[in-house]
């Protein structure tokens, strides 16, 4: 996937979740790179069938947006999507929406993922969304407003989103428990630090990596509970689809080759933790 002159590691460390936009148009040229850009993804690592668009919002005179339970303000368009109902479909939503999301972010854009609050049914309407397709969430898009808002600030620290967890957390050698050293990464470093920095859905960074010769096996460990908080969607397997186009993308940038693959290593696993998919590194 080309990003223009931006660089996707640059692009990685500069986002972060923005809540208050501008009143500032996105404008026409701008736009239609977004669309340009939706319209040719490439097909996800399961290869799900999914669509994209751009939603209008409505900014009645107080500036929140409608839809958004007053957490977004100012925002006029959202990024929607739909993809077809199937085994890996969350995952796949999670990959190409975040690739888009680091598109928006190249073109100077603030973005904000809405898993939970966002009023479903609106945006449904208005992608059409078919019988078959399901809408995992979506993200406001639009100039940053100078300041974060209160209701940004709140957000931020409720979810303690400055902060991530340690490499010693979820990155492990050969099997759980035991932490990956740095030195041993080689240069598989810079996107495992891309992972780390993934956004997720509370911050609750669900992702595990275990690294086996040249294989590194994804595996999602579920927050305890947060299945039952959010009912409307499985928004911690749209977090690995998000950790894998980071770890994917960076990987392409660094000229690192390699493929997902689907083959459980069936190691022990802590609990609530699942297999999803691995990177296999291929050897020049
Ligand atoms: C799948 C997903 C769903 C999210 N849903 C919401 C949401 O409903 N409302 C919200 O304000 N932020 C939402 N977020 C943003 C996260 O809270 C944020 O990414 C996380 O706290 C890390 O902060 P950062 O994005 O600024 O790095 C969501 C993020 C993801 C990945």
């Amino acid at each position: 996937m080309k990003h223009g002159k931006g660089s996707i590691i640059e692009l990685i460390r500069e986002r972060s979740s923005w809540r208050s936009y501008s009143s500032e148009e996105i404008g026409a040229d701008i736009e239609d790179e977004l669309k340009t850009f939706m319209s040719r993804l490439p097909s996800p690592p399961f290869g799900s069938d999914a669509r994209f668009g751009l939603v209008d919002a409505k900014v009645p005179e107080r500036g929140e947006v409608l839809g958004t339970y007053g957490v977004i303000r100012g925002a006029r368009k959202f990024i929607a999507g739909a993809v077809k109902k199937g085994e890996r479909d969350y995952e796949d939503y999670g990959y190409l929406m975040e690739s888009i999301i680091l598109h928006a972010t190249h073109l100077g854009l603030g973005t904000c993922w809405l898993g939970g609050t966002f009023r479903r049914s609106r945006f449904a309407a208005a992608m059409e969304l078919g019988e078959n397709e399901r809408m995992p969430a979506v993200c406001a898009v639009g100039f940053r407003a100078g300041k974060r808002t209160v209701v940004d600030r709140i957000f931020r620290t409720g979810a303690g989103s400055a902060g991530r967890k340690g490499r010693d957390e979820i990155f492990f050698d050969g099997e759980f428990g035991i932490p990956l050293d740095e030195n041993k990464t080689g240069p598989y470093d810079v996107p495992l630090e891309m992972v780390r920095l993934a956004p997720s859905a509370s911050n609750k960074q669900p992702w595990r990596i275990v690294a086996d010769e040249g294989t590194f096996h994804f595996f999602l460990t579920r927050s305890r509970g947060y299945d039952r908080l959010i009912k409307a969607a499985d928004l911690q397997r749209v977090d690995m689809g998000i950790a894998m186009c980071h770890f994917g993308l960076a990987c392409a940038e660094l000229g690192l080759r390699g493929r997902w693959v689907g083959e459980n290593p069936g190691l022990d696993v802590p609990g609530l933790t699942e297999y999803v998919a691995g990177w296999e590194s291929m050897r020049r």
